[in-house]
């Protein structure tokens, strides 16, 4: 059995797998290497052999027990033919959302567009598996693609103040989501893809009276679905305010917890396994604070199935010998 799957499914204890959200990413000089001569950032997720590459990256460099394909959870929306763009130094641009057309794309229309990212998994995952380890599919949850699609870029501090005025076309464009997220989810699983996570970045962004219709309902149903594959699921609600009822109603297969979250309160209150929560940031201190910090993580978590993450993606800016420094303490522990 993989390290990840020992933890998920065993509850094992005694091992603490790594790996990094954003890992295949622009810390990574080789990684801006293939991204200087590829400004379509859409057509580079798109192009098989070099994400692939880009996937393989941290794996070659790092001692990394899983890899998390390079895409985005925008390539929904794209492969649903609304407009996606990434500007510089701004982040995604979405065109407008066009409903009728939107309702008329079935399953081989769509999973057409987005083959390559398919191909990738399945040359990937070929790969881990002769090593033992995972290979992560993921999508956007529900409601942070709902945010992009509806709001076209990324939210600030809250949404739009007429986002949700037209609660019909709210419900249409979510069922066409979960429609297709499961269609993307079941091709990530037969390509290869073990474990799945479901990134709900913008969960924070909602008042807790919204989660049971945006959140809970349609997040239970994602979860149900990807264990009906047989292949465990983590979710990744960050910033929700109350972890312990997502958990409890939700009930993904592991959770990942932002930085946040108090780490001992969750240790208490939440029994399935966790991963997760250190603050990306501090891998821009030193080498000192940041083994006292991860430390402290893995003391909370000694005696908890616990996977090995940050809080949220690592940052650019990150020097490789924090990474592996990073990476050394947890396996040293
Ligand atoms: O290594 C990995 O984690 C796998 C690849 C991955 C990417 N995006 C590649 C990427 C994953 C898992 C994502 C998820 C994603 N994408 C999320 C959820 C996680 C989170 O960060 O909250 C979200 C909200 C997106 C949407 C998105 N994609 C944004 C907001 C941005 C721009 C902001 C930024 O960080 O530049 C992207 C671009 C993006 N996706 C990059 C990468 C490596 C940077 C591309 C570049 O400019 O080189």
């Amino acid at each position: 059995m993989t390290p990840l799957h020992e933890v998920i499914i065993n509850n094992k204890t005694s091992i603490k797998p790594v790996w990094i959200m954003r890992q295949a990413g622009r810390y990574l000089p080789e990684f801006r290497e293939i991204r200087k001569n590829n400004p379509n950032f859409i057509e580079l997720c798109l192009n098989d052999k070099l994400s692939s590459k880009i996937t393989l990256q941290p794996i070659r460099r790092f001692s990394l027990d899983a890899a998390i394909i390079f895409s985005d959870i925008l390539m929904l929306p794209y492969g649903l033919n609304q407009k996606v763009e990434f500007k510089k130094n701004f982040g995604p641009v979405l065109g407008n959302l066009d409903i009728t057309a939107m309702s008329k794309i079935d399953d081989i229309d769509f999973v057409e567009k987005i083959y390559p990212v398919y191909k990738a998994i399945k040359f990937v995952s070929s790969e881990m598996n002769l090593t033992n380890k995972n290979t992560i599919g993921f999508v956007g949850a529900p409601w942070t693609l709902l945010v992009y699609m509806i709001n076209q870029q990324s939210p600030k501090k809250s949404v739009k103040k007429n986002f949700f005025d037209d609660e019909y076309l709210i419900n249409r464009i979510l069922l066409i989501i979960e429609k297709f997220l499961k269609v993307h989810i079941r091709n990530q699983v037969e390509n290869g893809a073990n474990v799945i996570q479901i990134f709900d970045s913008w969960a924070g962004l909602l008042e807790e009276r919204d989660y049971p219709n945006y959140i809970y309902t349609p997040t239970l149903n994602l979860v149900n679905f990807v264990k009906s594959l047989n292949v465990p699921v983590i979710c990744f609600p960050r910033e929700i305010k109350n972890y312990k009822e997502f958990c409890e109603i939700v009930k993904p297969d592991a959770i990942s917890i932002d930085y946040n979250v108090d780490p001992l309160f969750i240790r208490k209150n939440i029994k399935i396994p966790v991963q997760g929560g250190l603050d990306p940031k501090i891998l821009l201190t030193d080498q000192e604070n940041l083994k006292k910090q991860t430390k402290k993580y893995l003391d909370i978590f000694k005696d908890h199935p616990y996977i090995f993450n940050l809080g949220h993606g690592i940052l650019p800016e990150t020097n490789i010998e924090m990474v592996e420094c990073l990476i050394k303490t947890i396996q040293d522990f």
